[in-house]
């Protein structure tokens, strides 16, 4: 097995050369900054494109080689670090497939950055609805029935977009049968995989869609991987994507000079996953069950078990999971996130013999929901996903060019009925947009932000709900 850690290790040889600094950066190897001495010793390996150094957009030494290792370990064409998260890997790959004009096909719930890319491109979207999972009250995939007829009745669709895992960790079994009829009809398939990068770690996980045969898949490395916040891979392993577009919008949307700190550490990232064995996976899932079965013995508390074996769901009944969050935080204890029922924690991807202090941590957990049931119960928890009957297959009236050129104006939501939208609005739960930018606004769409707004759930896009304003089309 290949033990090199080229960047990491080409930093460090940098490092012990005390060199003089003549260049960029200006805090000189951190000397000249104020930040606390940690900081500093970090600012050391903060350096830029010197000689020997390599330069991420146009990689000949030891960046290349690092990248090549990460394709090896993912067993792709070609893999690329990438300095500005997900975000920019779900932007370079829907500049590289489409053009202005053109279709794609895109899961609704989707991550902004992809309805960023689609605006910024001009491309004209058809959005497919997700379905709705009961379990974890989420919004999940799009099934194989309904992502079949958009293909058949999109046929000029220059992508297909779609999300795997879910925030929440779910996954889809119809993936693998999806992506092969888009690619009977020549459609490639772009997968926004930025919470699986562990998938490919060992067989005991969920496959990575990179299995099934997605064209490009991106994956924040930041999110699951011991990698820095920011660090990403993109990953072509495909014969109909030109990765030279790809390299192209790469250079175009990031950084001129992209972090070394970032760098070194997407390579020891990729290091971590390449190392990771199947008895590393089998203990982490012992450990996670150990767990989860001692937090089941806490009374009140119910634990959900998800897809992703590093991901838990808890709910405590009668309260919502911003207010579990709240208190869980009065113990120090911090989440990914909340919602309206429940709060998602992200476990450790540990190896053999790490330990993690899950005894201590479930006694924190138990403290902080003894002090829960201390404070008033909230109204109304649950999502009204029953509300979520979705048209499966949408496609603004306008496209983002006719709005941008048209007036608009600001009305209380209650008064839009059969107007366009220029808002986008997406409530969280379940995150799946509920208007976007040149859709017509029907009665069932102003009953389901009703009915959100009772719930108290939270909204991301640009609206004034706090006034209940939404912006239309004059
Ligand atoms: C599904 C999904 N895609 C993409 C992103 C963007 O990732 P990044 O933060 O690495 O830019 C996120 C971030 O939360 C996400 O949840």
């Amino acid at each position: 097995m290949q033990k090199k850690k080229p960047i990491v290790e080409g930093l460090e040889r940098f490092r012990q050369q005390q060199n003089i600094s003549f260049h960029v950066p200006g805090h000189k190897h951190g000397e000249l900054s104020h930040l606390p001495q940690a900081f500093k010793d970090v600012m050391r390996y903060d350096v830029t494109e010197l000689s020997g150094l390599d330069d991420l957009h146009h990689p000949e030494e030891m960046i290349l080689e690092a990248e090549n290792l990460l394709a090896d370990t993912y067993g792709t064409m070609k893999s690329f670090f990438l300095v500005g998260g997900s975000t920019v890997g779900n932007l370079a790959m829907i500049y590289a497939t489409c053009k202005k004009d053109d279709t794609i096909i895109v899961q609704r719930n989707a991550h902004k950055s992809i309805f960023h890319a689609i605006e910024l491109v001009g491309a004209r979207p058809v959005f497919v609805s997700p379905m709705w999972d009961d379990q974890t009250l989420t919004a999940t995939h799009v099934s194989y029935k309904d992502l079949k007829e958009a293909v058949d009745y999109y046929p000029e669709a220059r992508a297909v977009v779609l999300t795997y895992p879910t925030y929440y960790g779910m996954t889809s079994k119809e993936i693998q049968q999806q992506i092969a009829y888009c690619h009977e009809k020549g459609i490639p398939v772009l997968v926004d995989e930025a919470h699986g990068a562990h998938f490919s770690a060992c067989a005991l996980f969920q496959p990575s869609a990179l299995t099934f045969g997605a064209d490009i898949v991106v994956q924040s490395a930041h999110k699951t991987l011991p990698a820095m916040t920011m660090a990403s891979f993109l990953h072509v392993n495909s014969d109909i994507i030109n990765v030279d577009k790809i390299n192209y919008y790469l250079r175009m949307l990031q950084s001129s000079s992209p972090s070394y700190l970032l760098l070194a550490s997407l390579d020891d990232a990729r290091y971590y996953i390449q190392t990771y064995m199947e008895s590393d996976g089998a203990y982490i899932i012992e450990k996670k069950n150990q767990w989860v079965e001692a937090l089941r013995a806490i009374g009140s508390l119910k634990v959900i078990e998800v897809d992703d074996p590093i991901k838990l769901l808890l709910r405590v009944e009668g309260y919502s999971g911003f207010q579990l969050q709240e208190a869980l935080e009065t113990k120090q204890v911090y989440v990914e996130l909340a919602d309206a029922n429940q709060v998602l924690l992200v476990l450790p991807l540990l190896k053999q013999g790490h330990n993690y202090p899950f005894a201590e941590i479930r006694v924190r957990i138990k403290d902080a929901i003894t002090i829960l049931l201390n404070t008033p119960r909230a109204d109304i928890i649950t999502a009204p996903h029953t509300a979520y009957n979705f048209v499966a297959i949408t496609e603004p009236a306008y496209s983002i060019e006719e709005i941008e050129k048209s007036e608009k104006e600001w009305l209380p939501y209650m008064r839009t009925m059969g107007r366009i939208s220029s808002s986008m609005v997406i409530p969280y739960p379940p995150g799946i947009p509920l208007l976007v930018p040149g859709e017509k606004i029907t009665v069932a769409k102003l009953s389901q932000l009703e009915e959100l707004l009772a719930t108290g759930a939270t909204f991301q896009g640009n609206h004034r709900l706090e006034e209940k304003m939404i912006e239309v089309m004059k």
